[in-house]
């Protein structure tokens, strides 16, 4: 098969590209001539400590490959990390196309002994880190008329995962964001989309049990690198990538029951089957489609 998805000229941002999905991101951007930032903390699964030298060692495997990338150490989860972390692209290449926000941290906890230590520290980097690095970079995105978002969600928010309240609420945060900022960045040409990949990684290789050794990271990449690139005119989605399946996740709306002003609370309970039945549900694009579907029953 050839490659043809290229992408010359292009400079995309990978944050917590030191290791894990990050780094296959970062090394099959510039396989396919896209200039790298490498960004990375460098710190431990639960976000202690850090250096550059995870970062540096991807540049070095991208050079050694032939391609061009930068290291950068700031943290996603400041306001200041982030425009650093895009300052890092204008710098060595002038432009930015691409960010995949990808850093992220855990800090399991049963909720009942969450602390706000670790409820900040989650979402710090995986919900706010996202907007952090992506602001700096909208404003280009849309004076050059082009961009592409990808942030990295996970089955732990859009299904729920035991013990991880926090990691959950980050990750079904960014579904929000990836929504509205689709929205936003139609007219522009910014297209922005999440996954929800599962790999096994440093931050899994513990969990996955005997299916760790098929959920290679290097088979997130794909579909990443085609949301990434120019002739993707998908936004607004979410897909499922895990040992080369791709898929999409998509939020539904069953038709419901409408009783107008008869509604009650004894009304809602009869009709629970009902408005439970997933019977003819639609997959709204944004708040006009539900209007749609509200205006057709109020009129039936
Ligand atoms: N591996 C999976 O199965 C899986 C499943 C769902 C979601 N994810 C998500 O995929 C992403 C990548 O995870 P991974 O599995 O490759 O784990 P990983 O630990 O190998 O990679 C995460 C990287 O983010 C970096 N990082 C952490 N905090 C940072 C910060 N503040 N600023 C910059 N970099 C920072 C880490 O140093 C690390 O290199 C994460 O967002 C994770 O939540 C992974």
């Amino acid at each position: 098969m050839t490659a043809d998805l290229g992408f010359d000229g292009k400079v995309a941002i990978v944050t917590g590209a030191g290791g894990g999905l990050g780094r296959e991101h970062a090394l099959e951007f510039a396989r396919r001539g896209a200039r790298v930032v490498v960004n990375d903390l460098g710190g431990a699964v639960d976000g202690s400590g850090g250096s550059v030298t995870a970062a540096e060692a991807v540049v070095a495997e991208i050079e050694a490959l032939g391609g061009e990338a930068v290291a950068n150490g700031d943290s996603v989860a400041t306001e200041a990390g982030g425009k650093a972390i895009v300052q890092s692209a204008i710098d060595a290449f002038d432009r930015v196309d691409i960010i995949v926000n990808n850093a992220g941290i855990l800090r399991d906890k049963t909720f009942h002994k969450m602390t706000d230590a670790e409820l900040s520290a989650v979402i710090d980097v995986h919900l706010k880190g996202a907007f952090y690095v992506t602001m700096p970079a909208w404003t280009l995105f849309r004076e050059q008329g082009y961009g592409r978002v990808i942030n990295t969600s996970s089955n732990s928010g859009l299904t729920g995962n035991f013990g991880q309240a926090n990691y959950g609420a980050a990750k079904m945060g960014l579904v929000g964001f990836t929504r509205v900022l689709a929205a936003e960045g139609a007219k522009y040409n910014i297209k922005v989309n999440a996954i929800a990949p599962v790999a096994k990684t440093r931050m899994t290789e513990d969990l996955l049990g005997p299916m760790a050794d098929t959920l290679n990271p290097e088979f997130v990449t794909p579909v990443v690198v085609y949301l990434a690139h120019e002739s993707c005119e998908t936004t607004g989605s979410v897909y499922s990538a895990a040992g080369g399946t791709i898929a999409r996740y998509f939020i539904g709306l069953t038709q419901g029951t409408h009783r107008g002003a008869d509604i009650t609370a004894e009304t809602v309970r009869d009709d629970w089957d009902a408005i439970n039945d997933e019977t003819d549900y639609i997959v709204p694009g944004g708040p006009a489609d539900e209007f749609g579907k509200l205006m057709k029953q109020w009129n039936a």
